[in-house]
């Protein structure tokens, strides 16, 4: 009987942790979520018997662990904030704790030493290459709490957003935020007054939420499919699914567009309507000329616009076929690979006479590095910030391809190294 009691007392506080750690909040598999198209969703797990090899790897990806739920491994800076806090304004600090129930951020009053306000991270915004942000429920409206975590310079700062005293109010998150780090999300719906849309602009539907970028951001709602392939195991041909190879080049570009123009898109709210194969001219920008703000194309930031900056490179204005999965598997986790980004520029300059300025050597081009001195890294203009003197920037490969000038010290450590 005791035995009996202690295990029920187990599975409720099993249930309950769950709960409150979120994962039952959101889509779950085999729930019924339409698309605005009237497609329904499966999520990722229903891909895994017959594209496995796919799933696991993209499952690695920043696309994937772009918003998660927190947890030791998903929180970048934890043990940092837990051990030292961090300073806001004169007189507070934030600190982290990690309870039974989930993380929060703890706001203290430093002279008094009394805790002020608490806040639970519900949920995790970026995978951690350069930063994370964090966000917070009240019932269903969402916000973004004060502080988030800066990579290159591991530390906790104020959100983008935030002033750099103490925030009376936390900053309500609207459903743009979610248009580009996760896969769909429903605001529940509202009176389109204008003093109560900017009211609850940031309530949210939690059961139409599929965190991260997954499969069906970029296939699309693809539960037909699924039902389709598992009725017929045997028909090797993909139905009910958008086909690559019937795609112009305009629409796969546009698929990663959507996200990847960086501020220099209009925006419209109407993200998640957009679905592969539409074109983003045409469909959700219909009302627009074009969906660009700026006709200066390769002046746009480097940060995030990696879509204008490399239809401004000569190597896609003179071919017909390059798009982003010319370099990119869309589906790996392939940072920090350069060889294998040196080996897609020599797939099309190979036996090309191109000396770069190097002393003639044969193997000249195959041993250096393309990517360091025809993409540079660049500092950001939108990701930075004031670190005491000095000024801490992002840096990001810029996809405008082309001749810059080498730094003495770049040529000659390319030549040092033949
Ligand atoms: C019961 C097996 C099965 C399941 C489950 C399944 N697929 Fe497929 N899928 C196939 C087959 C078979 C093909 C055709 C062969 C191929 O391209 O791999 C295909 C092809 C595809 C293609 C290629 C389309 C093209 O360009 O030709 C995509 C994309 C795709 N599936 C996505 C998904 C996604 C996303 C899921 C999960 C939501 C999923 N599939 C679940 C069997 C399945
Ligand atoms: C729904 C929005 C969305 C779409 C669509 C999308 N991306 Fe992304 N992508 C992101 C976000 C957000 C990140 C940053 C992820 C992070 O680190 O948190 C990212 C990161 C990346 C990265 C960097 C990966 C790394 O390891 O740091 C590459 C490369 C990339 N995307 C390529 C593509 C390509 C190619 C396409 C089109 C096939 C595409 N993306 C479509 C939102 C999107
Ligand atoms: C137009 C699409 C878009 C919107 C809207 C957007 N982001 Fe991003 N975000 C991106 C992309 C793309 C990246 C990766 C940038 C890169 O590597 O060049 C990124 C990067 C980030 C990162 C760093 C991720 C990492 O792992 O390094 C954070 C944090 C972030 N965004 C938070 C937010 C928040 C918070 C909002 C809403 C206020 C927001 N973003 C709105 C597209 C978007
Ligand atoms: C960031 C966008 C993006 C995400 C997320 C994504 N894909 Fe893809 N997928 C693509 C693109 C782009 C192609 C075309 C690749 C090419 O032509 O090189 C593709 C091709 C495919 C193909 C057919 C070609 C092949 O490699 O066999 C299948 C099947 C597929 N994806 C399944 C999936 C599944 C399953 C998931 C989730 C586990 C997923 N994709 C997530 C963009 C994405
Ligand atoms: C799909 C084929 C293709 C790929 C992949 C490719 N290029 Fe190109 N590239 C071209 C073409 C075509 C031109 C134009 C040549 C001309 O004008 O004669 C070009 C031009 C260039 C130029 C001269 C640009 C200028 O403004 O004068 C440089 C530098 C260059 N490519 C470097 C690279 C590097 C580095 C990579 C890999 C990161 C790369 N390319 C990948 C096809 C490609
Ligand atoms: C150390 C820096 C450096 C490296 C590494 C480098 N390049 Fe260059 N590249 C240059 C410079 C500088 C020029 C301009 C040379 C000139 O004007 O004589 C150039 C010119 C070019 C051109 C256009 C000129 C032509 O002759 O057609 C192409 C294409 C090109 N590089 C491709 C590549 C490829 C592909 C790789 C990798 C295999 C590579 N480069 C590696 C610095 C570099
Ligand atoms: C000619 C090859 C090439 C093409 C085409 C290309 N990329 Fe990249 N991309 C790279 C290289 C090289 C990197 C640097 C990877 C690294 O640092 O590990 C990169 C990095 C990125 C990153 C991470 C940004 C950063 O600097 O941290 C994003 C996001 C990205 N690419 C998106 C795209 C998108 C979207 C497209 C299509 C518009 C695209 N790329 C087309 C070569 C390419």
């Amino acid at each position: 009987m005791f035995f009996i009691l202690i295990l029920i007392a187990v599975f409720v506080v099993y249930v309950w942790q769950k709960k409150s750690i979120g994962t039952y909040e959101y889509f779950e598999k085999g729930q019924q979520l339409e698309h605005f198209n009237g497609l329904t969703f499966s999520g990722s797990d229903a891909c895994i018997p017959c594209h496995e090899d796919i799933y696991k790897q993209h499952i690695t990806s920043a696309h994937f662990l772009t918003s998660t739920l927190p947890s030791d491994n998903t929180l970048k800076g934890i043990h940092q904030a837990i051990s030292d806090g961090f300073k806001i304004g004169k007189h507070h600090s934030y600190a982290i704790d990690k309870k039974w129930n989930g993380f929060f951020q703890i706001l203290k009053n430093d002279s008094l030493n009394e805790i002020i306000r608490q806040d639970k991270i519900d949920i995790v915004i970026g995978s951690g290459v350069k930063g994370q942000s964090f966000f917070s429920w009240e019932n269903d409206k969402l916000f973004q709490l004060q502080t988030s975590y800066f990579v290159p310079s591991k530390k906790w700062i104020n959100s983008p957003g935030y002033k750099e005293e103490l925030a009376a109010k936390l900053r309500p998150i609207s459903v743009s935020c979610l248009e580009c780090h996760a896969t769909f999300a429903q605001t529940t719906p509202h009176k389109q007054t204008k003093y109560e849309f900017n009211k609850v602009k940031n309530k949210f539907n939690k059961k139409s939420i599929i965190w991260g970028v997954d499969c069906e951001r970029c296939h699309g709602p693809a539960a037909k499919h699924v039902a389709y392939q598992n009725k017929f195991p045997k028909d090797t041909i993909g139905k009910h699914i958008v086909k690559q190879n019937q795609l112009s080049r305009q629409q796969k570009m546009d698929m990663c567009a959507l996200c990847h123009s960086g501020s220099h898109r209009k925006k419209t709210n109407k993200e998640f309507h957009f679905v592969l194969g539409d074109t983003l001219d045409n469909f959700v920008y219909k009302d627009f000329k074009s969906y660009y703000k700026s006709k200066y194309k390769a002046a746009a930031d480097v940060h995030g616009n990696q879509v204008e900056l490399l239809e401004a490179s000569k190597c896609f204005e003179k071919t017909a076929t390059m798009d982003c999965t010319t370099c990119h598997d869309a589906h790996a986790k392939e940072r920090g690979n350069l060889a294998s980004f040196n080996a897609k520029c020599i797939n099309c300059h190979k036996g090309q006479d191109i000396s770069c300025g190097l002393p003639a050597t044969s193997t000249a081009h195959n041993t250096n590095n393309c990517v360091d001195c025809h993409m540079p890294l660049s500092k950001s203009n939108a990701m930075k910030i004031q670190d005491n003197d000095s000024l801490v920037q992002v840096e990001v490969r810029s996809h405008l391809i082309k001749i810059y000038e080498p730094t003495t010290d770049k040529l000659n450590k390319y030549i040092n190294n033949l």
